[in-house]
Parts: structure tokens; sequence; C-alpha cells
């Protein structure tokens, strides 16, 4: 596991990608920016899938790129070092390779907590926190503590392609007001969301 993770000087923004597997997405978005300040870090728990993600990063020479294995409970980065953080397919599967079914559900909660303090202590204040899930418990319960996290106020949802399709601009108040509502996800209008919140 990574203890720290050094921020060089040259980065003046820095996104965060929290579970990226071997982060083949934030590789992608890295390519785009390759010529600008701009850091990309993936961490993820999982030793294999970060060892082939850092084998990918080195041989197309994504020095704008540092994948690192790390728990998002613990993330090995100072406190408002990170301008975006992102969470792709997290939630619904936090802490869900080491634990049996019942035990991860009995923990979710706690989990979800202690990853929602370290993501509002290692972003900036007005940092963009960029939430992208499924329509399933382990998300649901993620989405509905962060709604209800006065430290992150929601701005928006989007639609972003070329993975998935996520819930449109139109459909998203009738999710919202289903998580509101207590309506459980999985009868809302969308497969999956990406939604956008501000660290206050
Ligand atoms: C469904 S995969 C998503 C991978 C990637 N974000 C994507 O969209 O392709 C979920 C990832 O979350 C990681 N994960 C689960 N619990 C974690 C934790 N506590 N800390 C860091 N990563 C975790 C898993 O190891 C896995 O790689």
């Amino acid at each position: 596991m990574a203890k720290h993770i050094e921020i060089p000087k040259w980065a003046e923004h820095v996104t965060l990608n929290i579970g990226c597997g071997s982060g083949m997405p934030l590789m992608d978005r890295a390519r785009q920016q390759i010529t600008g300040k701009h850091l990309f870090i993936g961490i993820d728990v999982d030793h294999e899938r970060i060892r082939h993600g850092q084998l990918l990063v080195k041989g197309a020479r994504l020095e704008n790129v540092h994948l690192a294995e790390a728990d998002a409970k613990a993330i090995p980065l100072p406190n408002k070092s990170v301008h975006v953080v992102q969470t792709e397919l997290l939630f619904s599967r936090l802490d869900y390779d080491k634990l049996s079914r019942r035990e991860w559900m009995a923990d979710h909660a706690r989990s979800t907590r202690v990853v929602l303090d370290e993501i509002a202590r290692v972003l900036k204040p007005g940092g963009k926190l960029e939430f992208y899930d499924t329509n399933e418990w382990g998300s649901e319960q993620g989405l509905r503590a962060l709604l209800a996290d006065k430290r992150f106020r929601f701005v928006k949802g989007w639609q972003e392609t070329p993975y998935v399709i996520t819930v449109s601009e139109a459909k998203l108040p009738i999710l919202l007001r289903n998580i509101s509502e207590g309506v459980p996800l999985f009868r809302s209008p969308a497969y999956s969301f990406r939604l956008m919140f501000v660290k206050k």
C-alpha cells in the first residue's frame, strides 16, 4: 500500500480517481491533457489491477498519470490537495471483494462515511466530486449519504459517453426525488447516473 503520494511541483491541477481499477478511463482523460499541467492520480485497493495499470501507463509513456495501491478509507494525499475527485463504480463495490455479502451490507454505511470523510479532507474548497455509479444497493447507500452530507453541494447530473449512457437531464429530478422519498434506486429511470457535487 502506498503511504504517501508525492504531488510534483509542475502539477497545477490534480484529479484523483478512487477505485480506478487498472485506470483505463483515467488514462483516456489524461491523453487529452498531455501537454497541460494536469496530474491524474488513480488509487485502488486491488494490487493486481494497479500493477496491470502501472504497466499500461509505462507502456503508453503517460507521465501525467500516477497509479498507486491505496485504500479509499485512507487516501495517501495531503489535506486540500485535489481539484477533482472521481468515483466510478466505487460505492457499488466498496470493500466488496474482501467481505462476505452479509458483512459487506453490515459494514457499508461505516465505510461509506469514512470514504466521504477522506474525500472531504483531500478536496480543495470548491473542488468537484464526480460520482458515477449504477442503481445498485451499494451505490444507493453512497448517494443517500452524499446527498445528506452538508460538506457537499449537489450541482448537476450530466451524460458522458463513451462508456455508458447515464440518466438524462430530464429524468434526473425523478431520480433525486426517489432518493429523497426513500424509493429504491432500481425503480429509478436509469441504470446509471453521473452526478457532480462541489466541496463547500
Ligand atoms: C467495479 S470496479 C470499477 C473500476 C473502475 N473505476 C471502472 O470504472 O472501470 C470497482 C473498483 O473499486 C475498487 N475498490 C473497492 N473497494 C475499495 C477501497 N476500499 N479502496 C480503493 N478501491 C476500492 C475495487 O478494487 C475495484 O477495482
